[in-house]
């Protein structure tokens, strides 16, 4: 079973082809990637109609990459049994891109559709080229738009233990790196600082919030702004665009470790208390954040079993982790979609049996 995966939801526009056997390993046969980094770095941010139109310009030339690299036949579509298309949740615009794309291929090519749900997706990048963690699984999902935690007894049977209650973490870092000076994406800037900070210099407050496997991190959001503020002399009327240059590199460094240490031990102490509580066979940590080595190495250090996660480059968004998910509907025949119909879900919601 060969599966064109398409990825379009933020602001990484990707095609991947992987090929699964039943009982067998996923296996990576083209991975094709452009990333908007460098468009929206100018911005801070993903702006969202710039990513949608960045998506329309990338997303033919990826996929006829993706395929032809996958294949060395004649007609390399012959080749591929099936397409997955991230559907939700994500930026309207971006999605409507990648979906429409597929919709489309899957009409003209004759392909049964497949759609995946992006932050389920995320989790199937641990299944590719490595032995596929066995269940039941804990999944710590973890990017700019989502912080989860997931116990999946099985291939498409889960249950939602928890989730944030305001910001993803990802975003928590973007914004706190925004705070800083630093550059985006947020996440990799902060922890290149904390390497050089004292992560115990500051205390920050770690959120208590209503359910046993939720998060919280906009409180912990606004403790740095005020930390920033207070180092530099300023009340919480001073506009966190002006803070960066007033701290000097060892603050910023500081500020950039304590930070981390806090956010990475709230999902932390989540996980583990999950890990106590449920006795998984597996644990995988997923997402962009998951590219974390702080969150790697505290997590490490805090359970009994070894911790699973997927290279750096499939952490963050990317089409092989899309196929790799619609290689394991092609072969447990799950219901493809309706091509003619499929609709984006921008907040589509991770769905438990139970819902
Ligand atoms: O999974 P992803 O590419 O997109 C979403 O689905 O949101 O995750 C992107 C997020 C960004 O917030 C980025 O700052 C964060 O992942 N990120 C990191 C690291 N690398 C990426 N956060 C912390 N440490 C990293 N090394
Ligand atoms: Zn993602």
């Amino acid at each position: 079973m060969r599966v064109l995966g398409i990825e379009s939801s933020c602001d990484e526009t990707g095609a991947a082809v992987v090929e699964l056997e039943m009982g067998a390993t996923p296996h990576l046969l083209s991975n094709a990637l452009v990333s908007q980094i460098d468009i929206h770095k100018e911005y801070g941010g993903v702006v969202p109609e710039i990513a949608a139109r960045s998506h329309i310009e990338a997303v033919i030339p990826i996929v006829d990459k993706a395929v032809r690299e996958a294949s060395t036949a004649s007609d390399p579509w012959s080749d591929i049994d099936a397409i997955a298309v991230t559907y939700g949740a994500g930026l309207g615009g971006s999605l409507l891109v990648g979906t429409l794309t597929a919709r489309t291929l899957a009409i003209l090519k004759k392909k049964p559709l497949y759609a995946i749900n992006h932050v389920e997706g995320h989790v199937y990048a641990n299944f590719i080229d490595s032995k596929p963690p066995e269940f039941p699984l804990l999944a710590l999902i973890v990017s700019g738009g989502h912080s989860q935690l997931v116990l999946f007894r099985d291939h498409f049977d889960y249950t939602l233990l928890g989730k944030t209650v305001d910001d993803a973490i990802g975003e928590a870092f973007d914004k706190v790196a925004k705070i800083l000076g630093l550059p985006y994406p947020g996440g990799p800037s902060i922890a290149k600082a904390a390497t050089l900070g004292n992560p115990d210099a500051y205390h920050l407050p770690k959120s208590k919030v209503e359910g046993a496997y939720n998060f919280s991190f906009s409180g912990l959001k606004t403790a740095t702004l005020r930390l920033c503020q207070e180092l530099a002399g300023k009340d919480f009327t001073f506009p966190s665009f002006g803070l960066a240059g007033l701290l000097n590199a060892s603050q910023r460094h500081d500020v950039a470790a304590s930070f981390q240490r806090i956010a990475i031990e709230t999902v932390v102490d989540k996980t583990v208390a999950a890990f106590n509580e449920f006795s998984p066979t597996s644990v995988v940590i997923a997402g962009g954040v998951a590219a974390n080595s702080e969150l790697r190495s505290q997590l490490s250090s805090r359970l009994t079993i070894p911790i699973e996660y997927a290279p750096a480059e499939l952490c963050t968004d990317n089409g092989a982790m899309i196929s790799c998910l619609g290689c394991y509907h092609a072969l447990l025949d799950t219901n493809p979609a309706d091509p003619y119909t499929l609709a984006i879900e921008p907040n589509l919601k991770m769905k438990t049996l139970q819902s």
